[in-house]
């Protein structure tokens, strides 16, 4: 069992709150993820980009994961990572709307930074909107730091901010990561 499991409470990913994490299947994008993405962005991603995603999963690239408020409940947040050499990429977190402010994007970036540490990434990075000012601070308490801005990276019209974070294998990193899931 890895820290984090063992951190979140049990080794299906089942938090005390209850709350379930856990790879993502095709079959979640009707129980939640579509709708989930099409609140949480101006351009959603299609079932079709999704799928291609989880195919992909395979290969070892990849990593997709939902939340659930229970078992066999509906999905109630999603979150991705691409793996490349030794750094990760965060690819998506959204949740959804009636789900917020709850810890369900902490618990998901919890388990993608515990994937990435046993992968032995040494930095995770992500780009988020400039008017995302809840998800860059969600982003801080991981760690993330602003490290430039791609200029009309969405839609051609909105600034992207790329945050990094580092020496995720530390000592330090662990025990942040412990203290954000204490909150849970
Ligand atoms: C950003 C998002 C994923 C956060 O999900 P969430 O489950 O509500 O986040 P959590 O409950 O885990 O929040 C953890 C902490 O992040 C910060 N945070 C999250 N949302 C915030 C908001 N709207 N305003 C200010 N701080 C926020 C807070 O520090 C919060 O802790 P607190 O609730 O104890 O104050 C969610 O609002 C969302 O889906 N937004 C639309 C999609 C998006 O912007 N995704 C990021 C793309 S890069």
């Amino acid at each position: 069992m890895s820290v984090i499991e063992r951190m979140l409470g049990r080794a299906d990913g089942s938090g005390d709150d209850g709350l379930v994490i856990a790879p993502m299947r095709k079959r979640d994008l009707k129980h939640g993820i579509l709708e989930t993405e099409s609140h949480a962005y101006p351009k959603p991603w299609s079932p079709s980009v999704f799928q291609s995603e989880i195919d992909q999963v395979k290969t070892g690239s990849r990593l997709y994961l939902t939340a659930r408020r229970v078992a066999k409940g509906p999905v109630v947040g999603h979150a991705g990572l691409w793996f490349t050499h030794d750094e990760a990429h965060v690819t998506n977190v959204a949740v959804h709307p009636d789900a917020r402010r709850s810890g369900v994007a902490t618990a998901l970036m919890l388990a993608l930074a515990d994937e990435a540490i046993r992968r032995d990434c040494v930095a995770w990075t992500l780009e988020v909107r400039v008017s995302s000012e809840g998800a860059q601070e969600l982003y801080r308490n991981f760690g993330f730091v602003p490290a430039g801005v791609r200029k009309n990276y969405y839609e051609n019209v909105e600034d992207a901010i790329v945050m990094w974070c580092h020496d995720i294998q530390d000592a330090e990193y662990a025990e942040r990561l412990e203290r954000l899931g204490a909150t849970r």
